[in-house]
């Protein structure tokens, strides 16, 4: 068959696998080639189970793989191949050198330029579709911009929005498509070839451009700002606890004003996930770049609420288990960073855990998609941990239950089934506030919400 388009995609990730599977659903008459330096990825997208887990993710990939979707290898006879290249790799913190533990390591987005300018034969278009700080277009067109031939290269930033859990329908409905570029005569005609892709599936009021420099700073922002309302609401979820108000009562109050909205105003044990603490330390990297120190300062402390929600809910398991987890059987209900997936990174089960083992506590830690990479984090950690599909088994003869992720199968468990299998007294502690906290305590469990009057059975 002769493709219309010729698209490449380099990084096969989170971000990578999705948004190319989508696009090749969408556009059966485009070729999409996805490419990866680790060739296990590239296996694992080419097998039955794939390196990623998203509901509806199995459909789209079975529909279009060997079709107009390929997995390859051969990153660099793929970039001669292909006119359209989207940029999808991780851009992780920087963990040394100037800017460690904050800025963004652009290693990997420049090493993939530097690979595009080296086997490219014909002029292409390049998508940023990583999340990068502003103005990292300008170092991309540098180095596309050193090569001694004719052909030429146009930079254009595309960030995704999706959230995992629920990337397919985000990718399919998005709230808006955002795409930046020059002003310049290729830079609009590069933007067109890029709205027409979208075109097919996006209505046109949702598809909306932008310079370069706005488009790679919105995507920071975004996290940023829907980082700062998680860490909104967990603050005040601290101040409930002190004063008897219900912080989901409150979220509702505040939620329904039309001008604050109802979205990520759910109190629990904070943000995880591979971006938002990365994107906003990015943000805050920038800041201080430009000597925009008060605006820094205000940034960060997103960062470190979310880090004090953490050690307030260990805190609360280690005061109201009489002072002592030594010896006692812990089991954690959900390892993943949020329902719906199998990702871990970020986790704030992965800091819970560790300090529970540091206070020698025993683990059971159970989660429907998460346990393999839970037990790549916890490896090498001292302690006693099991790992156990079935939650049943895993909270049997426990001494508390920890709900670290929302999945909806958490609650329809069966709680009085449950209770009547683990030490007494048997203790609840709610990190995301989805089960039924009264009956739970009518059961017999001594229950600790987020941001809620615990439910105690002990006389106080
Ligand atoms: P990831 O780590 O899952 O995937 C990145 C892939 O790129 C890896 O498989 C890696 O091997 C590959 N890679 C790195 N350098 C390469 C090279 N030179 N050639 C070929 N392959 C290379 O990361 P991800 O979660 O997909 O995130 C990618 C980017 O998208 C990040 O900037 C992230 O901030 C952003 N983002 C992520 C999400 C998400 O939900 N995970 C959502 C929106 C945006
Ligand atoms: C987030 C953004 O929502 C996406 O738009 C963005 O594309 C993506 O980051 C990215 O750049 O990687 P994601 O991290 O996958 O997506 O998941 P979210 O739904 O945003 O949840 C992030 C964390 O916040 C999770 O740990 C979740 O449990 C927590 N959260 C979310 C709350 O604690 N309360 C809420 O009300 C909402």
């Amino acid at each position: 068959m002769k493709f219309k388009k010729k698209i490449l995609c380099i990084g096969a990730g989170y971000v990578g696998g999705p948004t190319m599977a989508m696009i090749a659903y969408k556009c059966p008459d485009y070729r999409i080639t996805v490419v990866d330096t680790n060739p296990d990825r590239i296996d694992a997208w080419n097998s039955a189970e794939f390196p990623v887990y998203e509901p509806g993710l199995d459909q789209i990939v079975k529909k279009t793989r060997g079709k107009n979707l390929f997995f390859r290898k051969d990153v660099e006879d793929q970039i001669k191949e292909n006119d359209i290249i989207f940029v999808s790799v991780h851009t992780p913190t920087k963990t040394y050198g100037a800017g460690a533990d904050m800025a963004a390591d652009l290693q990997f987005v420049e090493k993939t330029a530097r690979q595009i300018l080296k086997y490219s034969r014909s002029s292409k278009i390049v998508i940023e579709k990583s999340t990068l700080p502003v103005k990292t277009a300008l170092a991309m067109e540098r180095i596309l911009a050193s090569g001694k031939g004719k052909i030429t290269f146009e930079v254009l930033s595309n960030p995704e929005f999706m959230a995992e859990g629920t990337a397919m329908s985000d990718l399919e409905n998005p709230d808006r498509v955002l795409i930046g570029s020059h002003e310049t005569k290729s830079g609009l005609k590069a933007r067109a070839e890029l709205i027409e892709l979208y075109s097919r599936w996006i209505p046109s009021e949702k598809i909306i451009t932008s310079n370069i420099w706005s488009s790679e700073l919105s995507k920071l922002v975004a996290n940023a700002f829907l980082a700062q309302r998680v860490s909104s609401i967990n603050s005040i979820s601290a101040l409930c606890e002190k004063t008897d108000a219900d912080i989901s009562e409150v979220a509702k109050a505040v939620g329904m004003d039309s001008r604050i909205g109802s979205k990520f105003l759910k109190a629990g044990i904070g943000f995880g996930g591979s971006c938002f603490k990365k994107d906003i330390l990015n943000l805050v990297y920038l800041c201080r770049y430009y000597g925009l120190k008060d605006v820094a300062f205000y940034w960060e402390n997103v960062v470190k609420i979310n880090e004090y929600q953490q050690e307030r809910f260990i805190a609360n398991i280690l005061n109201n288990m009489f002072g002592t987890l030594a010896g006692k059987k812990i089991c954690i209900l959900g390892f993943a960073f949020k329902a719906d997936t199998g990702d871990t990174r970020e986790s704030p089960a992965i800091y819970i855990a560790q300090k529970l083992l540091s206070e020698h506590a025993e683990l059971t830690i159970s989660d429907p998609k998460a346990l393999k990479n839970a037990a790549v984090d916890l490896a090498g950690i001292k302690g006693n941990i099991k790992y156990i599909d079935d939650p049943y088994k895993a909270a049997d003869g426990c001494h508390a239950l920890l709900i670290l992720t929302d999945w909806n199968l958490y609650k329809g468990l069966d709680f009085k089934k449950i209770y009547r299998s683990m030490a007494k007294p048997a203790f609840l502690f709610d990190g995301r506030n989805i089960l039924d906290h009264k009956k739970c305590f009518k059961i017999g469990f001594n229950v600790y919400p987020i941001g809620k009057p615990a439910l105690s059975h002990f006389k106080q």
